[in-house]
């Protein structure tokens, strides 16, 4: 049967063996994977994530709800900034939280039931696009480590209640970031990890590529827990939870030569279905093109009536025509989830397809 375009569609097989790599990683002792929900958040296929991976990570009522919804066992709680009424409500739905700056903890520590950590900035130095780096020294997400160790060191009492840190650092990374960051942490909390029940390694981690050291993890973990058998490592990858597993897929409506440049009109926009396009400038992998020159050179434009919505220009191998399928691939973190009614365009529809 032909769906009604735009639509997302995950390939259950792919998104599967996503999920085995993932449970084979926390099978090591005092290893939980999260999902961070941020990432991809459709119902239909949160289920499997909560049957299949230790639990989830949120930042909102409504990311809970979604949790709850998929049976998340353990359930991790994160945002910037919390109302104090949210918090409440939400903290007693959650096994950990973090709170995200020392205000955040001077005001609601002492309330907080579930067990607390509090999300440091190790500034660490890595090749991360500025807009997605959280170790810029100018990063609001996260106290910078330096001022959180004075802190700390001056009325270690202030801090008595704190069970876990919390780094999300790493953005699309091997082994060698988690290194990094483990190595950060043995050399700079020393006086604290005694205390710690939880450390929180973030996301950014590309767990499910196939070139990810899986050994080396499990060495490296290992070693840790040689020395701190008592800390459990939580992980909350997202974009490696779904990456490779799904497509978008457009219609041709029209195409207009401009200034001799052929311009595809698709039943979808920057503003409403990839969104990461106008905001990063996302170069997105389409199906059937290829770098090089061919003779069926097209820019693809989006339906909505901002000018600027185009989503880049690409070389096919066929060409295209009116009602032609236009498919984007590796699609399925930070789109769905990004989604926008612009325009009075339509939502796009999720498929699950067994392949
Ligand atoms: C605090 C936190 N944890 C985890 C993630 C997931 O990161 P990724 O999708 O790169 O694995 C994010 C993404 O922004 C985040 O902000």
């Amino acid at each position: 049967m032909k769906s009604k375009t735009p639509y997302f569609e995950l390939h259950l097989q792919a998104f599967k063996r996503n999920l085995e790599r993932l449970e084979h990683l926390q099978q090591e002792p005092n290893v939980k994977i999260l999902h961070t929900l941020k990432s991809f958040n459709e119902p239909s296929a949160l289920t499997l994530i909560g049957e299949r991976l230790s639990g989830m990570s949120i930042s909102s009522l409504k990311e809970l709800a979604l949790a709850n919804e998929a049976k998340a066992r353990h359930i991790h709680l994160y945002a910037p900034a919390f109302k104090g009424e949210e918090l409440t409500l939400m903290q007693e739905q959650v096994d950990t939280v973090s709170l995200n700056s020392l205000s955040q903890w001077r005001r609601f520590s002492s309330v907080t039931k579930s067990s607390l950590g509090l999300r440091v900035n190790p500034k660490l130095n890595l090749p991360i696009p500025d807009y997605c780096n959280p170790n810029v020294s100018y990063s609001r997400l996260g106290v910078d480590y330096v001022e959180f160790l004075e802190q700390y060191r001056e009325n270690p009492k202030e801090f008595s209640s704190l069970e876990g840190l919390h780094f999300h650092a790493l953005f699309q990374s091997s082994f060698q970031g988690l290194w990094l960051l483990l190595e950060h942490i043995e050399n700079n909390y020393q006086e604290l990890l005694p205390q710690l029940k939880w450390l929180n390694l973030g996301g950014g981690h590309n767990f499910t590529d196939d070139s990810y050291e899986v050994e080396e993890f499990v060495k490296r973990v290992q070693a840790f827990h040689s020395r701190y058998e008592h800390i459990e490592l939580i992980f909350e990858p997202g974009e490696s939870v779904v990456s490779s597993c799904g497509d978008f897929v457009t219609t041709v409506l029209d195409i207009v030569e401009v200034a001799g440049e052929k311009m595809v009109i698709l039943d979808t926009s920057t503003e409403t279905h990839l969104l990461d396009v106008a905001i990063v400038n996302l170069r997105v992998n389409v199906e059937g093109t290829q770098p090089e020159s061919t003779p069926y050179f097209y820019t693809l434009t989006g339906n909505s009536c901002l000018q600027g919505d185009y989503i880049g220009e690409y070389f096919f191998l066929e060409p295209l025509k009116i009602g032609s399928k236009v498919r984007f691939k590796n699609m399925m973190g930070y789109s769905m989830v990004k989604m926008t009614e612009f325009n009075g365009m339509e939502k796009a529809k999720f498929l699950i397809v067994d392949s």
